[in-house]
């Protein structure tokens, strides 16, 4: 599908609500899964790579229940082994932590995905998890899809993970639940901490102490739970990007969640000169939340790396448009793992935004971006990628003539009303 934005958007106004967070969506599906009874979500995401999830804990035996908009009922059971092959789709974060979560249990399963699914690493899961004595077998004695796994007896280990990776660090924690013995776990960076809020809303214990992360294994199945999801930073920093680009718009997202392992974007505005505000909510079964008000505001370059990069690593790509338009330059580097995510987006945004007229570089390990340009609208594509999409698209908002961008429906990966939201704030797109 190619979705046509005009340029020189009229002032963005309104106040939205997002989807419910990706991350926390999928975690609360699979644990509600191996729980001993059934988990009421509120608020969830419901999107293509949730959807993957759901197919493949179906398969497993676990029936779900999406009774309402807002609500999702799992009922947890104890798992089967699955006729079919377990399709994750373009799901990264469903693979890994059905690597994790098969891992220890009692069944059998292969796992497989799209075409570019198993071009991303699963060693860096897969690894860790055969030191605990698990069995995962991929192609010819690779770690690349379809991975074979067969639930078996785990011991506890202490790992020293080579990339901050929360999905990674997630499929280990599940994996150790199951496992004889006490999982510890240190990351370079600390990476979002969903699983380990939930795990302990759970009564598992799971503690930090100098940068360790220590699980102790279960006794008993995982207690059914009550839910509510907060909306996804992740997406709500698209419509907050255009607000603060787009002169004379004032924008107003609900309920996000808050979580300082994520709200980095929100830090890198500010840090630009961003008129941003926060109203924070009480915090909504261990996540914090809260409304966000971004107003058009003038923007500065700035400099982000390291941990800064992590707590906002799916929010590159969009840093990447408001940085065309901030005065001065602003670098971003340690972002090496973006070209691992659903596209290279080191490589894709650079080769769009530089289409439409941006001075963007690329690096290694991240992009240098020199500002104010005007941009100008022309043909981009979105290289399969949801986020390149949804940052494009707010690229083509600020250009001047029509931008037309190609597969464009993959936004439906991770935010089925992104352009029906953008339109009632006051965006065209055609
Ligand atoms: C996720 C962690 C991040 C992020 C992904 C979701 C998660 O991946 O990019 O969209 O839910 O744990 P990495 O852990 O591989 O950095």
């Amino acid at each position: 599908m190619e979705l046509k934005v005009a340029g020189r958007a009229k002032s963005l106004r309104g106040t939205i609500q997002v989807p419910g967070d990706k991350s926390v969506t999928h975690r609360a599906l699979l644990l509600g899964a191996m729980a001993g009874g059934s988990t009421r979500l509120r608020g969830g995401m419901r999107a293509g790579v949730i959807d993957a999830m759901y197919d493949c804990l179906e398969a497993l035996g676990v029936e779900i229940e999406r009774s309402d908009e807002e609500e999702t009922l799992v009922h947890g059971t104890q798992w089967r082994s699955p006729k079919r092959t377990l399709d994750c789709r373009n799901s990264g974060t469903t693979m890994r932590f059905l690597m994790g979560a098969l891992a220890g249990s009692s069944v059998s399963a292969t796992l497989t995905g799209s075409h570019g699914l198993s071009q991303r690493p699963m060693d860096r899961v897969a690894e860790p998890l055969r030191r605990m004595g698990a069995k995962i077998a991929g192609v010819n004695g690779s770690d690349q899809p379809p991975l074979q796994v067969t639930g078996s007896r785990l011991r506890g280990i202490e790992y020293e993970m080579p990339v901050a990776s929360a999905q990674v660090k997630t499929a280990i924690l599940l994996a150790g639940l199951h496992a004889e013995g006490r999982t510890l776990i240190r990351e370079p960076v600390a990476s979002r901490d969903h699983s380990e809020r939930l795990l302990r809303h759970l009564g598992v214990s799971v503690t930090k102490s100098n940068g360790t992360l220590s699980l102790e294994p279960i006794q008993a199945p995982l207690p059914p739970f009550e839910l509510s999801i907060p909306g996804d930073i992740s997406a709500a920093a698209f419509p907050l990007a255009a607000a603060l680009l787009v002169p004379g718009s004032e924008i107003t997202v609900l309920n996000v969640g808050l979580n300082p392992t994520r709200t980095g974007l929100l830090e890198a505005m500010q840090r630009m000169g961003a008129q941003m505000e926060t109203r924070t909510n009480s915090a909504s079964d261990g996540e914090p939340t809260g409304d966000l008000t971004a107003t058009f505001s003038s923007l500065r370059g700035i400099e982000v790396q390291g941990e800064q990069v992590v707590s906002m690593i799916d929010e590159i790509p969009i840093l990447a448009v408001i940085a065309t338009q901030a005065h001065g330059e602003t670098q971003i580097r340690g972002a090496g793992e973006l070209r691992l995510k659903e596209s290279d987006r080191l490589f894709g945004i650079t080769a769009e935004l530089r289409k439409m007229g941006a001075q963007i570089e690329e690096h290694p390990d991240g992009l240098t971006i020199e500002g104010p340009t005007p941009l100008t609208g022309t043909q981009v594509s979105s290289h399969g990628d949801h986020r390149l999409a949804m940052a494009l698209t707010v690229a083509g908002m600020l250009a001047s003539g029509e931008t037309i961008l190609s597969t464009a429906e993959v936004v439906h990966e991770s935010y089925p009303g992104f352009m029906r939201t953008l339109r009632l704030i006051g965006a065209e797109l055609l």
